[in-house]
């Protein structure tokens, strides 16, 4: 379907599901390629990278470890923005290749965020994959190391991804359509 409704928006097809899978096979070689013999740590963020998390992994055949956290955000009253904490990884990374795996990277605040505090828990070093990547809304000086899909600047959802907690079960990506 080229067109659909989530809760109260229109959506057009952005991303088809096989022009996803096909990403996800080239970053999953070029990682096998990279880190061979490395003791690799893949960390998912939830909720939004579960599904690229699980097509990437079953193509990837290093000797690796597998764990999710999640990002707790708390809004200070009177900071500019929101400081958002880790939560749920009580696995050691220490002396490990850590690699991210984000969803969506859009401004990089988030990402920078992870970044900062992981690095407190002494990882060999730490590199960053997004299924899809906004270049034109990036504004950090390091993109991420394995970008599947490069997108225009609108708001996007399924695959993992939502809009008002919904459309995370589709299998394609779909961009909000907002010229109506
Ligand atoms: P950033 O901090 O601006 O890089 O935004 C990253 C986070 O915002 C992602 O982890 C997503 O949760 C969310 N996000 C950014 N763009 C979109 C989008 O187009 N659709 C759904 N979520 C998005
Ligand atoms: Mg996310």
């Amino acid at each position: 379907m080229d067109k659909i409704r989530i809760v109260d928006k229109e959506f057009r097809l952005l991303v088809s599901s096989d022009k996803i899978q096909e990403s996800i096979n080239r970053l999953a070689d070029q990682m096998n390629k990279d880190l061979k013999g490395r003791n690799v740590f893949f960390l998912g963020i939830l909720n939004g990278a579960f599904m690229f998390v699980s097509d990437l992994i079953r193509r990837i055949d290093l000797e690796c470890q597998i764990s999710f956290l999640k990002l707790a955000t708390y809004e200070g009253s009177s900071s500019s923005g929101s400081i958002k904490r880790l939560i749920g990884l009580d696995e050691d990374i220490s002396g490990k290749t850590v690699v991210i795996l984000e969803d969506i990277i859009d401004t990089g605040f988030t990402i920078d965020s992870i970044l900062k505090q992981l690095k407190g828990y002494g990882p060999r070093d730490i590199r960053i994959a997004a299924l899809l990547f906004k270049p034109d809304s990036f504004d950090r000086d390091s993109r991420p190391d394995y970008i599947g899909i490069e997108i225009p600047n609108d708001f996007v959802a399924g695959y993992g991804l939502d809009y008002k907690g919904y459309g995370r079960n589709l299998k394609d990506i779909y961009v909000m359509n907002d010229k109506l």
